[in-house]
This record gives structure tokens, sequence and C-alpha cells, in this order.
């Protein structure tokens, strides 16, 4: 048995977990939920979004998976994703990005991978204030950081058997910063026997738009990540399908790419796809081979079918309907 840390998160997170939870059990694997609050709902109590209780369950446990929780713009705590990512060292962001047959989009056959820098750059959080005149946010990279991200993204191309790997940069304009990382990215790359290759940041949007079955695995700075994974998401059908997971030496913590999606929270209308793929991604964490290719297998058939979709896919399903559909399936 297997016990995962749970966190629900706020706006569409309680809901898209628990459709989550019930597909997961469906496959059989026996894992139980340590549930743990976090995010807007814990502030007044203990005046930040993140208690330490909840770094110690993931401490505790190794493995999380948790909802969106709702980062205010511009004021208020830090972000709790920033926050988890920093102290626990999850230094990987690994988002595949992959076409299903029957969700309806603009390509067909996209099959790629981000490979986010999770821990530093712009997202560091070193930011000052200069009088009233200005702010000032410091980019940093660092070389370890480069290396190790780098290595990963090589790792994992080979592993997964993947063809080429892409580094994307601006380090035309950010010569030193940027530069550092293009440079490590190079010395990394010329120790695996796999194509590979490199791209600034603008022309890799144009080129994802126009030809996304050009590229495998990217790995590139944390907001340069964090940008085009909501580009690539777009590509493939929308937030609502794309997983991730963040990975350190010790802890991994699972989360879909997409937000708390306050807009349309506590209606039961959220597509809980992002968070189930993203349980697959734990699955496979955990070396449940099997539940995983069941869960997998069960959305395959619920998009061919393509009845009981959410609405972002076009359809009128419930949050619930399609939670069902899927576990039909497994
Ligand atoms: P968002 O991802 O919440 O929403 C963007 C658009 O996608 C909205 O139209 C939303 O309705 C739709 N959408 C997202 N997920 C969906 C789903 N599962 N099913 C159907 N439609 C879905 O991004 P937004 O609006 O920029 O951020 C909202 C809040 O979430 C902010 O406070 C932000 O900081 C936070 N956020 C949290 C993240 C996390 O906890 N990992 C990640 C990204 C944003």
């Amino acid at each position: 048995m297997y016990t995962v840390t749970l966190i629900p998160g706020d706006g569409i997170g309680p809901e898209v977990t628990k459709s989550m939870v019930k597909v997961v059990e469906a496959t059989g694997v026996n894992i139980k939920w340590e549930e743990v609050k976090a995010g807007q709902e814990v502030i007044e109590e203990y005046n930040t979004p993140i208690p330490t209780y909840v770094i110690d369950s993931i401490k505790k446990n190794k493995v999380a998976i948790k909802g969106p929780i709702t980062t205010p713009i511009g004021k208020g705590f830090k972000s709790v994703n920033v926050t988890l990512r920093q102290n626990l060292d999850l230094y990987v962001n690994l988002r595949p990005i992959k076409s299903f047959k029957g969700i309806k989009s603009r390509y067909e056959n996209i099959d790629l991978v981000i490979v986010r820098e999770n821990t530093e750059d712009l997202y560091a959080g070193i930011e000052h204030k200069i009088g009233d005149y200005g702010a000032e946010s410091i980019k940093l990279i660092t070389k370890p950081a480069c290396e190790r991200i780098c290595e990963f993204a090589f790792k994992y191309a080979m592993d997964n058997n993947r063809k080429k790997v892409t580094g994307v940069h601006k380090a035309n304009i950010m010569k030193l910063s940027d530069g550092l990382f293009l440079n490590t990215y190079r010395e990394v790359a010329s120790k695996y026997n796999i194509e590979y290759d490199d791209l600034i940041v603008d022309a890799a949007a144009m080129n994802l738009v126009l030809n996304p079955q050009n590229y495998d695995v990217m790995v590139m700075p944390n907001l340069y990540g964090d940008i085009l994974s909501d580009l690539c998401a777009g590509l493939v059908g929308g937030l609502g399908i794309i997983p991730g997971a963040n990975i350190g030496k010790e802890y991994a913590v699972f989360e879909a790419v997409h937000g708390s999606a306050p807009q349309i929270a506590n209606q039961n209308i959220a597509n809980p796809t992002a968070i189930i793929q993203s349980s697959v991604m734990m699955l496979r964490y955990l070396g449940e081979y099997d539940a995983a290719k069941k869960i997998e297998n069960a959305l395959e058939q619920v998009f061919l079918n393509g009845k009981n979709l959410t609405i972002d896919l076009g359809g009128r399903a419930l949050t619930k309907e399609f939670t069902e559909e899927i576990i039909k399936y497994i």
C-alpha cells in the first residue's frame, strides 16, 4: 500500500481531484490518501496558504498529488506552487503534450514533452522596489541548475525512446543568463548519443504553432516553460487535458498544468482529464504500470467514443458523468 499526500486545492481543485481519486481507485491500486488543505481556505487560520503540515506530509510520504491553488495577482502571499517547488527542491517540471483521437483541435499526432526548470529564473522571487519609480526582478540562472535540468531532459529522452531534444532560450539578448543555460545545454548534449538542436524562445512559439510535430523533448528555463506549456496545451484541445509532474531527487508532486479556473468552480463542469493524466504519471512513478495503462486506455476510449465529454471539449457532460464514463471503461 502507498500513502500519498492529497492536496485538493481551491477553485475547481476539489471537484477534479475527487474525480481523479475515484478513477485511480477503480483500477484497484491500493493507495491511502492523506488529505491536507492548502490555499485560500487556510490563510485566515494559519496566516499562510501553505502551513508547515503540508510540507511535512509530502516529506513523510515522498509523493503528492495536488489540485490548483489560486495565487492573488500582484499582491499577497508568494505562490504556493513556487514555494513547494523551492522548498522540496522539485527541480523538474515535466509536461507531456499529446493529442487524443476524438478531441477536436487544429492538429493531430502531437507528442512532445516540455521539461521546464522549476526552481529559479524570474521565479526565484528576488524582487525589490526602486522607491515609487520602479521595481526590479532578478533573473537568476545558475550552472548547477542548468546542468541538472538538461541532464534530466537528455536522460528522459534516452529512456523514453525519444528522437530529439531542443533547448529553448533567449541567449541572443540575455547573453549571460540564457547564455549560461545554452552553453551548459550544449555541454550536456555532447555527452549523449541523440539528435539535438536549440531555438530562440520567440521562434519556438511560432514554430510550435506552425509545425508542432517537428518537436519531441524541449528543455528550457522556468518562464519560457510556463508560457510554452499553455501554448502547447492549446494545440491539443486546451488546459483541461495537460498533466504535469514536479520531480526532485527525493520527492514528487503531480498536478495539472491548469489553474483554479474560479469562473467555473463549484459547477461540476470542469474537465478532470489533466489531473487524471497527472495521476497516470504518478502511478508510473510508483511503479504501478498496469493501473496507469488501464486509465490511459480508458481515456483513449472515452475520447474516441466522443460521448459524455465535458463542455470545454464541446460536449455537455458534467464532471461526474465524464468520470463515470472513464470508470466504465476501466
Ligand atoms: P486557469 O488555468 O485557471 O484558467 C484558464 C482558462 O482555462 C479558463 O478559461 C478556465 O475556465 C479554463 N480551464 C482551466 N482548467 C480547466 C479545466 N480543468 N476544465 C475546463 N476548463 C478549464 O488560469 P488562470 O485563470 O490564469 O488562473 C486562475 C488562478 O489559478 C490564478 O490565481 C493562478 O495564479 C492560479 N494558477 C494555479 C496553478 C496551480 O496551482 N498549479 C497553475 C496556474 C494558475
